[in-house]
């Protein structure tokens, strides 16, 4: 079953800084998908506390939150025919040494946290990613 969907992807501050963003944009355009919205921000604490206040308990909160926040970072949202799927498969696993040849992560990650990318993990996650980044609504 294919079905258009829109998904929130983020290079984070190492993938920025090592200047992979046209890399990235370029590989996401060659799976057939579109980049509909845009944002380059320096995330406040709080953008990024609500990002990953999934991960609030977990050992490695405070340290994925100050990594997100240490920098400039290219917000997007990428359309297409199952595009939260299709760009997981792209981005490859959380664990660059797990992560697929030719996968995002398995070319650029040096260790778990920084993984150059994030993308969101199904369709709840996406619409909640996007209404917090992109709050006043994607371009089209
Ligand atoms: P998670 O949502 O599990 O991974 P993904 O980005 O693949 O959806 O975790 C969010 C981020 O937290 C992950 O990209 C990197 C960081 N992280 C760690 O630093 N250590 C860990 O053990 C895990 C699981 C994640
Ligand atoms: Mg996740």
């Amino acid at each position: 079953m294919s079905e258009s969907q829109t998904t929130f992807i983020m290079v984070k501050p190492d993938g920025v800084k090592r200047e992979l963003v046209d890399e990235i944009i370029r590989r996401f355009e060659s799976i057939g998908l579109t980049l509909i919205s845009r944002r380059d921000i320096t995330p406040s604490l709080e953008l990024a506390e609500t990002h990953y206040g999934i991960h609030k308990e977990r050992p490695f909160f405070s340290e994925v939150v100050d990594f997100i926040t240490s920098g400039p970072v290219v917000a997007m949202a990428w359309m297409g025919e199952n595009a939260i799927s299709e760009a997981r498969k792209l981005i490859g696993a959380t664990n660059w040494e797990e992560a697929e040849p030719g996968t995002i992560r398995a070319d650029f990650a040096r260790s778990i946290e920084e993984n150059v990318i994030h993308g969101s993990d199904g369709e709840d996650t996406a619409a909640f990613e996007l209404e917090l980044w992109f709050p006043d609504g994607l371009e089209s």
